[in-house]
């Protein structure tokens, strides 16, 4: 049996939840070829965080309502989640994802390009069969549309040297906040909460989405591959410029422009140089703060929302979250 994240000790009434939507998940991946099939079931064997899950049942946990259902949502959540990242591999050529090899290393593109496609269809498969509400298909496909737009959007922008703060944050609220703030909409919507509740959700989970990815960028200007599980300072190569370099770019040193103009050609020892130029610019703290003020932003909306073991668990999460080191 894949064991959840250790960090869901903390959540005992959350924890058997999502060990459901995984099992679920794995259920539902059977393709014509035991190659691809198991492909999928690696990746899923080598353990997401399962965040968007988990706050799309925190936020149903508001309501009684068929935990079934809403397990089967959160499943459907994750499984959007896991088909952006392995197409995401594929765009950057990533050789590494939750430790282990991904899948386009291992099996080759055809492989991987299918696996994503695959999870795309488990995803409204789910959704179709525990779903009756269309609201929630239209949000779901909405929320992809989004997704591809802001990964659109950072293509667009690679290796622009004058990408702004509000180019990098309307990247991530594409690319990654948007699926939070979906994941926490259909948590609230689904489980019979009312309209304004489900709104203040979206909301919600957009702050928390944008945090998490400010987070995950410092951290590609922090921590060790290993630690990671996916290659780190691959971005700068590849010109995708996020929050600590698009500070450090606000009044760039000559010497870091130089070494940004050489592109795709920059070697390892470059991409360390511009590592040190932008924490020495001041980016890195400038990104935290950031970062900061979207959990605060979230934290201040969630403390607005009824008492109860479900709000405690959204305050632990989201503050664990902005302090995580992996
Ligand atoms: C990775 O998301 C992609 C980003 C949006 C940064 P996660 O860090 O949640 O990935 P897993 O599911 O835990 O591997
Ligand atoms: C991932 O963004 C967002 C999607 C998969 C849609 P990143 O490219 O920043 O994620 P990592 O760093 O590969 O996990
Ligand atoms: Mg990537
Ligand atoms: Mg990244």
């Amino acid at each position: 049996m894949t064991k959840i994240n250790a960090m869901w000790q903390q959540y005992p009434q959350l924890a058997p939840e999502l060990n459901a939507t995984l099992t679920l998940i794995k259920q539902n991946i059977k393709t014509e070829d035991p190659k691809v099939t198991n492909a999928i079931i690696d990746m899923i064997h080598a353990g997401g965080k399962l965040l968007r899950p988990a706050y799309c049942l925190l936020f149903s946990q508001f309501k009684q309502t068929d935990r079934k259902k809403m397990i089967a949502l959160a499943a459907a959540v994750e499984t959007l989640h896991t088909a952006t990242l392995i197409h995401d591999d594929i765009v950057d050529e990533a050789n590494l994802r939750r430790n282990q090899p991904t899948i386009q290393a291992q099996f080759g593109k055809d492989t991987a390009v299918y696996a994503g496609d695959y999870l795309f269809v488990v995803c409204f498969k789910l959704l179709a069969h525990y779903t009756s509400d269309l609201r929630s298909i239209q949000v779901n496909s909405r929320s992809m549309e989004k997704i591809l737009n802001g990964e659109i959007h950072q293509m667009k922008m690679r290796y622009q040297l004058s990408m702004s703060l509000d180019d990098y944050l309307l990247q991530i609220k594409g690319k990654t906040a948007q699926l939070f703030s979906t994941a926490c909409f259909i948590g609230a919507y689904e489980s019979g909460s009312s309209q304004s509740f489900a709104k203040q959700s979206e909301q919600i989970g957009m702050a928390i989405g944008t945090a998490f990815q400010i987070v995950d960028d410092i951290l590609d200007y922090q921590q060790s591959s290993t630690i990671l599980g996916k290659p780190v300072l691959e971005d700068v190569r590849q010109g995708v410029y996020s929050a600590p370099l698009v500070f450090a770019l606000q009044d760039a040193d000559p010497e870091l422009l130089t070494l940004l103009k050489k592109r795709a050609a920059m070697t390892d020892a470059d991409c360390e140089q511009v590592r040190q130029l932008v924490v020495a610019a001041g980016g890195v703290t400038a990104a935290q703060n950031l970062a900061a003020k979207y959990t605060e932003e979230a934290l201040s909306a969630i403390q607005k929302l009824p008492a109860g073991t479900a709000q405690t668990d959204l305050i632990h999460l989201t503050k664990q979250l902005l302090n995580r080191n992996y």
